[in-house]
């Protein structure tokens, strides 16, 4: 159990704003950081590569000019439909990006061209069988994506992965799946997690990209309208019900899976929104900065109640 010293500087809580599609942004990365939490975004947020390189530069200027920020992250999609892999990872490798978060492939030689420049690479699992496939790539953390989780989300209990994975990876473990609170910090600790990492509740701050309509249909969702299902994107993932609906889907009835291509998937999830099970949780749009002293003062308050005797 470790998090790496890189991650370590200027970190307040053990914390990731995971990376979000069409939703995280130069501006919320550089607030997160800021506020001592580690920020992170998919490169294919800006629209080509050249645009990505401009991202990081304002983040890299915005964090110097702070002096106390934490480090961020890049969320590279490795999937043969993916065109931008190479060029943006050629960008990556050049700014020598801190962390590199991967989902869907986990790739031996992208794990070495990014150790080669000094940063880390943590990757997105779902299931033991691919922690076991990261492992073996060389990543230095797993994301456990537990049942739940906003995005392409998994089936499993975090209990029983994390107990699974830890008999045979002694990296960073990154537990992923409805954590918005800082009581969900302490109990991804207590669990012997690393680093919670939160996707949805981040939806939900000033500085995310997302819609207003969409931060409002999600402060106003409860778990009972999450659909969990394979048919707006290849791969299973979490949606608002409301935004089935309103893109005029029944969600009782979705048209059959369909395959999962990077060309196609702009046009659906800017139509449909995701959200994980955690919705239930969120009721305000706070500022980024807001939220981490929230985050952190829950999470202070929630060590002293559990080392109360009961
Ligand atoms: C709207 C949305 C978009 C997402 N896009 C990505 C993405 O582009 N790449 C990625 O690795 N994960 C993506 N995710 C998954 C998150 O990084 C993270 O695993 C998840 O949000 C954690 O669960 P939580 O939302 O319950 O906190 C997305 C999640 C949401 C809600």
């Amino acid at each position: 159990m470790a998090i790496p010293a890189a991650l370590r500087e200027n970190l307040r809580l053990p914390v990731i704003a995971a990376p979000m599609f069409l939703v995280s942004g130069p501006q919320l990365v550089l607030e997160t950081c800021k506020a001592g939490l580690i920020g992170t975004f998919p490169a294919l947020n800006a629209r080509t590569t050249e645009g990505f390189a401009a991202w990081l530069t304002e983040i890299e200027d915005g964090r110097r000019a702070h002096g106390r920020a934490a480090a961020y992250g890049v969320n590279l999609i490795v999937h043969k439909t993916n065109p931008r892999l190479e060029p943006d990872l050629a960008v990556v490798a050049e700014r020598k990006v801190p962390l590199v978060i991967t989902s869907l492939g986990a790739v031996p030689d992208l794990v070495k061209e990014v150790h080669g420049y000094g940063g880390l690479v943590f990757h997105d699992v779902i299931s033991v069988r691919h922690a076991r496939k990261a492992a073996q790539a060389g990543v230095d953390g797993l994301i456990l994506v537990c049942a739940g989780a906003g995005g392409h989300a998994g089936t499993a209990s975090p209990f029983a992965l994390i107990e699974e994975v830890r008999q045979f990876f002694d990296g960073t473990l990154i537990l992923a799946g409805a954590l918005g609170s800082g009581r969900h910090v302490a109990a991804a600790r207590m669990m012997g997690a690393d680093f919670a990492y939160m996707g949805t509740r981040f939806i939900a701050t000033r500085e995310s990209m997302a819609d207003q309509a969409y931060k409002d249909m999600l402060t106003a969702s409860a778990l009972a309208d999450i659909v969990y299902t394979d048919s707006i994107s290849g791969v299973n993932a979490n949606f608002l019900r409301p935004s089935l609906i309103a893109a005029g889907l029944d969600p009782e009835n979705l048209p059959p899976k369909k395959h999962m291509d990077m060309a196609a998937e702009a046009k659906a999830w800017r139509d449909i929104w995701s959200a994980g099970h955690g919705v239930g949780g969120i009721a305000d749009v706070p500022a980024a900065a807001e939220l981490a002293a929230r985050l952190e003062a829950e999470y202070m308050a929630a060590f002293r109640d559990t080392t109360a005797q009961f």
